[in-house]
């Protein structure tokens, strides 16, 4: 691909979520107690179907809701991005939401997409290009919490971020913050970032949408070891491991395991790793940020706050209990 702008000088191929770093990451985590595995290695060509799977899902609240939300806001969020500037999506997948902004502005001259998979990288930006011939599409590949350098040509042009999805809940507080601050770094003063982010805090809610009916995300979940043993030479087998989802009120996040059914030794290589019956390996966690406590941390990370919607969920499953999520309007200070 000609036009995939490779950012080896920040992101080295090894570094690249590919199987080195997969099996580097399940030797580290399955050895640790509790055990763990990074979100991150969900995302292989299976997984990434099955997070699209989830978005659609009736009991996954957070993608409908955040459209809906970007339907009416997009017009306000175009006043704030200057004639001329480059937008820049971290973790841009399908560019779906991307097009909400697109629409609404059309004094944008570039996008700027930053993604790990050089196939939906390669797939978005033909489809974007096709839907908007004046814009100038430059994809780059990169783990895009690594630090990134954006090519030469856009520094003279005003940057605009936009990082929508509720990925920032993937990350810790701190690893937020941090990121926050790159980003801050990267895009300058006087940048804006858009930022979408789940505030829901209802586990009638939240346990369906982490946990449903159709099992699409406990394959999420499990797919995980179906990568170990197909990339790392694993034995796991999938019938003796559950997912599981649960609500932590204190940390303000739901989390994915996979529980062990039984007392059972797995191999991994030529490592053995032993478990416990009900025994489980943390594999996401989901921060639900309230708009006050992620305020104060954009505030920290060098971000004024310029506006936060929230936005209810349009069709709840059960009355009286709808997901809710947040868009912030921030300002590189
Ligand atoms: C990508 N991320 C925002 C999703 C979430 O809701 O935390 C990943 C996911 N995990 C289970 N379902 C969806």
């Amino acid at each position: 691909m000609t036009d995939l702008i490779q950012c080896m000088a920040s992101t080295a191929e090894d570094e690249l979520p590919g199987p080195d770093l997969l099996c580097r990451d399940a030797l580290a985590g399955l050895s640790r107690t509790p055990k763990t595995l990074p979100s991150k290695h969900f995302y292989d060509a299976h997984g990434s179907d099955l997070f699209e799977e989830i978005c659609l899902l009736d009991e996954y609240y957070v993608t409908r809701t955040e459209e809906a939300q970007l339907r009416k806001i997009a017009t306000t969020l175009s006043r704030a991005i200057p004639p001329g500037a480059a937008l820049v999506e971290f973790g841009s997948g399908a560019s779906v939401k991307t097009r909400r902004i697109l629409d609404a502005s059309p004094q944008l001259s570039a996008y700027l997409p930053i993604d790990i998979s050089e196939a939906a990288l390669a797939h978005a930006a033909a489809r974007i290009r096709a839907s908007y011939p004046a814009l100038e599409v430059a994809p780059i590949r990169a783990d895009f919490t690594a630090d990134i350098t954006l090519p030469e040509r856009f520094g003279a042009r005003p940057l605009v971020g936009f990082f929508p999805g509720s990925t920032i809940g993937n990350f810790t507080p701190d690893e937020a913050e941090t990121f926050l601050a790159n980003v801050r770094r990267l895009l300058g003063a006087g940048a804006c970032l858009m930022l979408g982010a789940d505030s829901t805090n209802d586990p009638a809610v939240l346990g369906p949408a982490y946990d449903d009916r159709s099992g699409v995300t406990a394959a999420f979940n499990l797919n995980l070891l179906t990568r170990l043993n197909r990339e790392c030479g694993a034995d796991f087998d999938l019938g003796r491991f559950e997912h599981r989802a649960v609500w932590n009120a204190g940390e303000s996040r739901i989390e994915m395991h996979l529980v062990s059914l039984a007392r059972q030794e797995v191999r991994i290589a030529d490592t053995r790793v032993p478990f416990a019956p009900h025994e489980t390996i943390h594999t996401e966690n989901s921060y639900k940020y309230q708009p006050d406590f992620l305020s104060a941390l954009a505030s920290r990370a060098g971000w004024a706050v310029r506006q936060v919607w929230q936005e209810s969920d349009p069709a709840p499953l059960s009355p009286g209990h709808a997901g809710t999520f947040c868009t912030y309007l921030l300002e590189g200070r």
